[in-house]
């Protein structure tokens, strides 16, 4: 382990962790290019089904979501990256435009291999214009040094929701369905190599499911664009790790996962 990775992993609150060789095969080969240990077996196994997770309160359900984004799917034809920052730059799909101090699109690199999807903007992402800028926004950034990733480098961020819902407040149903069109078009022309979801609503939203967190991560899921599948990984959101600590273990064998299955490198042209 490097200094540097040795520094994110004691911000994540993570180390050290010493483990016996078998929890290496239950992650599988490699997933720790730079040699840091894994996490203990018991906590890379696939987490039991657990009672619904809750980020921010009462819990929304992802069959609301579909039903909401499919009264509201939007016929206009789609954006190239421009006008796309427009569009959301002037939405009025919902009544967040009318509390939100500015959108947050989204930050990072839009040729990097990878698409992290958060929840929506918090007080502080609203102020500046950048997802996850805040204290949730520092802890995903010691995520991303542990396993070598640099947020303007390396990845794209977004949400699912462009707006901050006044007080931090779950998203609803219909805020997600208006802007969920937004995300995908996202995904659709930023084609990364894998997408990284931090927490149940972004899970929910993106893979069409009402499960928890812990039900749906630990896991490869697959993502339908453009003709191809994405490969997905789900993991904790920050802001419930900042909570439960506890559960940083399993963030850590989310992101080895990540590193094992979501490719680096975007594939060459032609
Ligand atoms: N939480 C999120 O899900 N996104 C942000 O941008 C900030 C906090």
């Amino acid at each position: 382990m490097t200094p540097g990775q040795r520094a994110a992993w004691q911000a994540l609150g993570l180390g050290p962790v010493w483990v016996r060789r078998d929890a290496r095969a239950a992650l599988g080969e490699g997933l720790d290019p730079s040699g840091a240990e894994l996490p203990r077996p018991d906590e890379a196994r696939r987490a039991p089904p657990s009672p619904r997770e809750t980020i921010r309160g009462e819990a929304i359900r992802g069959e609301a979501i579909q039903a909401e984004m499919a009264r509201s799917a939007d016929p206009t034809p789609m954006p190239d990256w421009e006008s796309l920052q427009a569009s959301v730059r002037t939405c009025e799909r919902c009544g967040l435009c009318r509390s939100r101090q500015q959108t947050v699109f989204g930050s990072g690199s839009p040729t990097a291999p990878w698409l992290i999807v958060g929840e929506a903007p918090g007080a502080e992402e609203d102020l500046r214009g950048e997802p996850f800028v805040g204290q949730a926004g520092r802890l995903l950034d010691a995520m991303l040094a542990a396993i070598g990733l640099d947020r303007a480098r390396d990845v794209f961020i977004t949400n699912v929701l462009k707006c901050r819902p006044p007080g931090n407040r779950n998203p609803e149903p219909d805020e997600v369905a208006r802007c969920a069109p937004f995300l995908r078009r996202q995904i659709e022309l930023l084609a990364p190599t894998g997408i990284l979801v931090m927490g149940r609503f972004a899970a929910q939203a993106l893979l069409e499911t009402d499960a928890s967190v812990a039900g749906l991560r630990n896991r490869v899921h697959r993502y339908p664009v453009g003709g191809a599948e994405l490969p997905l990984v789900v993991t904790y959101h920050p802001a419930y790790l900042l909570r439960n600590p506890a559960d940083k273990g399993k963030a850590w064998a989310d992101l080895c996962l990540a590193l094992a299955r979501l490719p680096r490198q975007r594939a060459a042209a032609g």
